[in-house]
């Protein structure tokens, strides 16, 4: 059965997220897709919660946000408990992020990262 994977994004996020909604189905991971779905502007602490929430309470392993700076989401995602989301802008920042950091949500600039 394949992994689920919540993500979510604001509005700054949202064109980034669809590439990676595609490009996680096609490794064979299950994204569940929280939003947003349009560039009309919204509140990013909503999707935040939306995924973090996934994770603190087991019902998904790992997740993924996006916003303009990620700085946003890493607020409100690390609010909840068992939650180490990690702003994260290149390989070795990702890579690190897990051996060093134990991160379980992704959490991408989506304004200063290129897809
Ligand atoms: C939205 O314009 C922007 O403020 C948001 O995506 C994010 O960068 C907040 O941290």
């Amino acid at each position: 059965m394949p992994e689920v994977i919540p993500i979510g994004a604001d509005h700054a996020g949202v064109d980034l997220k669809a590439r990676l909604v595609h490009e996680l189905r096609s490794l064979g991971y299950e994204p569940l897709d929280l939003g947003t779905t349009g560039t009309a502007s919204v509140d990013y602490p909503d999707f935040a919660h939306a995924v973090a929430g996934r994770v603190e309470r087991n019902d998904a392993r790992r997740g993924v946000l996006l916003c303009g700076t990620g700085l946003g989401m890493s607020y409100a995602a690390n609010r909840h408990s068992g939650v180490r989301g990690a702003v994260v802008w290149n390989d070795d920042i990702a890579r690190l992020s897990r051996q060093h950091n134990d991160a379980n949500i992704l959490i991408l600039p989506a304004r200063f990262v290129s897809a």
